[in-house]
């Protein structure tokens, strides 16, 4: 058997890299249009950062695992093609803002199409509107010469998250298969389903019709994202009355009905996925004339604008009402720990706020490269995840510097404002880093992973998201 994965990135690359290290029988080819990330993913600096991915490729890449530019030729040898390309938010046209563009999508199935001599599987592993498999389906079967050639179209969403993708591909809560309740379909979904057995317990594969599938992977982002949405409202309400998040996150998430995972508040919800699954649902009820369950979910996005704008006008507040001039440390750009994926990071958000009012902000992330940085802060909203997009020149710029070091981050700075978890910052000597700051220096921690009694005894001004202010607390600090 063969496999061609279209589109080597955060998904394509790891899913297949796990594939072709347990089915060491099957070769897996990942194609990409993009020849520098490909050149990446043959030589041992891979283009994306995830712990135990390199180690995975080692192992496969050269045996079963190649990484090609030639897609017409791997995917017309292929049984099985999933097709892991890009599905942005549209930045213009109808349903710009919100609904997914799958130009990327349907260039895919068009080459598919056009290089098919043999029936294939073609498997959806992108995000992708409910009754896209319809709609691939018809581009597919039309464009294709050989009237012998028969397409059976899988959804396969994945739920991967950053920073434990290798984890998560081995141990999966469940992979999910949606075909076309035909024997066709049933057959395809079992073919599929015998890939994954090779390291998956049967009962973790879960089918279902291919509508179902779709609709499962926004479902499950929109859920996860409420659930960040919902604690950080909260964590606002915190804040005014003197409660603490984290004791309200505890007290809840023991109750087995809830749970305790993705209680964290924080600065907000960042990722290639959450904000633009749930705008894609909405446009999606919006197009079938639910306006009420789209308004519903708009809400939780809405909310993630909240918190990251709320923590901008805290930073600005405390520091009496004026950043202008004044250095500040960002400690974490990327959207979450064990990654330099910086897409949709709230740290573009927090850090133009910041700069809009006059702040010199000076970055530093451990993973993150100062160029990717420079283009974030200066690419229009939701054109990042465009692979021709180029770095325009913005004023932003001028007031942004990148360190390498996080000690000269904050030196003569006036505050710190923490917005990545990285496990390192816990480690850092803040005694040292407060000698070398503006007095009075603040630390706003907008992850709430430093020790914030030991910060008020160096002498910080500490703001943590959702935990009592000055104000509150028994002694008094000022
Ligand atoms: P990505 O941008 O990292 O990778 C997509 C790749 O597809 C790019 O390298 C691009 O060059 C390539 N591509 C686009 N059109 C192509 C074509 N016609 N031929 C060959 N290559 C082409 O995106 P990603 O993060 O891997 O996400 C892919 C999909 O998976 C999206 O739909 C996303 O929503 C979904 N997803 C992502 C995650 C995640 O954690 N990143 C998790 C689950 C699902
Ligand atoms: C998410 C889904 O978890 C995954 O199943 C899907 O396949 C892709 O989208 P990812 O975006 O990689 O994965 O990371 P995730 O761990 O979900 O975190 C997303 C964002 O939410 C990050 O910015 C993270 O810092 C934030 N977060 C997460 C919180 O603010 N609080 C939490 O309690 C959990």
């Amino acid at each position: 058997m063969k496999i061609a994965c279209i589109g080597a990135g955060y998904v394509g690359g790891p899913t297949m890299a796990m594939v072709a290290l347990k089915c060491p029988e099957i070769e897996v080819v990942v194609v990409d249009i993009n020849e520098e990330r490909i050149k990446a993913w043959n030589s041992d600096k891979l283009p994306i950062y995830e712990p135990g991915l390199l180690e995975v490729v080692q192992e496969a890449r050269g045996r079963n695992l190649f990484f090609s530019t030639d897609t017409k030729k791997h995917v017309g040898e292929a049984d099985i093609i999933f097709v892991s390309v890009n599905t942005p938010t549209k930045t213009h046209g109808i349903g710009a803002g919100k609904a997914a563009d799958l130009t990327y999508w349907e260039g895919a199935a068009r080459l598919i199409a056009s290089v098919a001599t043999s029936s294939k599987i073609v498997v959806e592993k992108s995000t992708v509107p409910v009754k896209t498999a319809e709609a691939i389906g018809k581009v597919l079967r039309r464009n294709c010469q050989d009237p012998n050639v028969n397409f059976e179209i899988l959804s396969n969403p994945e739920f991967l998250a950053e920073g434990t993708a290798i984890e998560d591909l081995q141990h999966p809560d469940r992979v999910l298969i949606g075909g076309a309740d035909t024997p066709s379909g049933q057959k395809a979904i079992q073919t599929l389903a015998e890939v994954y057995a090779h390291w998956i317990p049967r009962e973790r594969i879960l089918t279902a019709n291919l509508w179902s599938a779709e609709l499962a992977k926004l479902t499950a982002n929109a859920f996860l994202a409420q659930r960040i949405s919902s604690i950080n409202a909260i964590s606002a309400l915190c804040e005014a009355t003197g409660a603490d998040v984290s004791q309200v996150a505890h007290a809840i998430g023991t109750d087995s009905r809830i749970g305790g995972k993705f209680l964290n508040a924080s600065v907000g919800f960042g990722g290639s996925c959450f904000q633009k699954d749930i705008l894609n649902l909405c446009y999606v009820c919006e197009t079938v004339g639910l306006k009420e369950v789209a308004d519903y979910w708009y809400q939780v996005v809405s909310m993630n604008d909240y918190q990251k704008q709320r923590f901008v006008e805290r930073v600005i507040g405390a520091m009496f009402n004026t950043v202008s001039q004044k250095k500040i440390a960002i400690y974490g750009f990327a959207f979450k720990k064990d990654t330099g994926d910086t897409r949709e990071t709230p740290a573009i958000d927090v850090c133009k706020g910041l700069i809009r009012d006059g702040a010199k902000c000076c970055i530093y992330d451990p993973e993150v490269t100062p160029e990717q940085i420079f283009r974030d802060l200066s690419a229009p909203k939701f054109e990042w995840d465009r692979p021709n997009y180029s770095r325009s020149q913005s004023h932003m710029l001028e007031n942004v510097q990148v360190q390498s070091d996080p000690a000269a981050a904050a030196d003569g700075a006036h505050a710190i404002c923490v917005l990545t978890e990285w496990d390192e910052f816990k480690k850092y000597d803040f005694a040292a880093l407060y000698e070398k700051m503006v007095k009075p220096a603040f630390i706003f921690d907008g992850r709430n992973i430093l020790d914030h009694a030991k910060l008020r005894d160096i002498g910080f001004i500490v703001y943590a998201l959702g935990k009592p202010l000055d104000q509150f607390l028994q002694k008094n600090y000022s």
